[in-house]
């Protein structure tokens, strides 16, 4: 059987660490945030070109509070994309504000930017790019279109820990970036958790403060928060995991190339990397005509794949009431019908790469 994921590989090649880190936890009982968590913050933020990080329980608190402190709110508008997790979608709706998608770009899959400006109104607050399974979007136009419109940019990075824009790491490109630690994720806690990072110190203060119900001080609550806090055992398993980061990324750069190269000339789509980008491949997305088909046939041959995602969110039941639906997004709209993610891990072995794109060739030629 060849996994879409395995964490078993990562975690019993760094058992002792782990082991460590948890009895740290335990002994110091410091469970809500606390010195690992303050450590992490501090060499993640770094890692990312920022200068504060703030840990909280998940990407999505993240991206909650991320929006909150941009003063985004009910009435407003948020400039983003359909074509990602739930999450992105769901944190602006918490807010009270509305998710204006536009388009992707064919090749990459991010936020096509050539659309951002006919998408502002006068509601508009903020740019919520995704940098897609590990690839950076095309910050540069971004950036420029909000400057020039006064809005505050946020990235959503929880794909794309270590991804670099034109040599820079993402995450500290715009206003505030936003991470996920989900367990699968390239640096992944052993439970959730999520990190805004950013340079600019009113929203640092502010994330800080919210994540912390509101509180200035202890039991001084100016304004309403939320108990988001990162965990301390998350903060001192990611500090550990975060010193292998670079090898993993590098591992599953290696993987892409392999696949890139071993899928040449085939009815295979293969992932662009832009010439801006440095991917981090946190999914390899194929593109595939007859998805489910050539999926089935895979698993019948052991080999797990995943699809993310098969439903575009404009199109999901939960979000209709934003006015966008079928035929709105075509791209977006034919990407989830053609993404097909490979297994991808750093573990990964290179016959395992040879036999999964044998596999998908003679199951698309079949499919066909
Ligand atoms: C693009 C994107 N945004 C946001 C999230 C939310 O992160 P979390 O699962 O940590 O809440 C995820 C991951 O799940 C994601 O992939």
């Amino acid at each position: 059987m060849i996994p879409f994921l395995n964490l078993k590989a990562q975690h019993a090649a760094l058992e002792q660490e782990l082991l460590a880190a948890f009895k740290h936890t335990l002994e110091s009982t410091q469970f809500v945030l606390g010195k690992e968590v303050a450590a992490f913050e501090e060499e993640f933020a770094g890692y990312s070109g920022g200068r504060f990080g703030i840990g909280v329980n998940s990407g999505t608190s993240a991206l909650h509070l991320a929006l909150l402190a941009a003063g985004v709110g009910p009435g407003d508008e948020v400039i983003t994309v359909s074509c990602t997790f739930v999450a992105t979608v769901a944190a602006v709706d918490y807010t009270g504000a509305r998710p204006v998608f536009v388009d992707v770009d064919r090749d990459t899959l991010n936020m096509d930017v050539t659309q951002i400006e006919a998408a502002i109104t006068d509601r508009t607050k903020v740019i919520l790019p995704v940098h897609l399974h590990g690839q950076p979007a095309d910050m540069d136009p971004i950036l420029d279109i909000a400057r020039r419109h006064d809005l505050v940019v946020i990235e959503d990075a929880a794909q794309a820990h270590g991804a670099e824009y034109k040599g820079r790491r993402v995450g500290s490109l715009g206003d505030m970036g936003c991470f996920s630690f989900y367990p699968g994720k390239n640096l992944g806690a052993c439970g959730e958790g999520g990190m805004v990072v950013t340079n600019n110190e009113d929203f640092a203060q502010r994330v800080r403060m919210l994540r912390d119900w509101g509180q200035e001080r202890k039991y001084h609550h100016v304004a309403k928060g939320f108990n988001y806090r990162m965990e301390g055992v998350q903060g001192a398993v990611l500090r550990v995991k975060l010193r292998h980061l670079d090898a993993w990324t590098a591992a599953r750069r290696e993987h892409a190339a392999k696949y890139g190269s071993l899928l040449e000339d085939t009815g295979v789509k293969t992932p662009v990397e832009a010439s801006f980008a440095r991917h981090v491949y946190h999914v390899y997305g194929v593109r595939v005509s007859n998805r489910d088909a050539v999926q089935s046939a895979l698993q019948g041959r052991d080999i797990q794949t995943g699809i993310h995602y098969p439903i575009p969110v404009h199109m999901q039941t939960a979000y209709q009431e934003f006015g966008f639906g079928p035929g709105d997004l075509p791209v977006t709209e034919q990407a989830s019908a053609e993404l097909l993610s490979l297994p991808m891990f750093p573990e990964l072995e290179r016959g395992q790469v040879k036999q999964v794109c044998e596999a998908l060739v003679e199951a698309v030629e079949d499919s066909g």
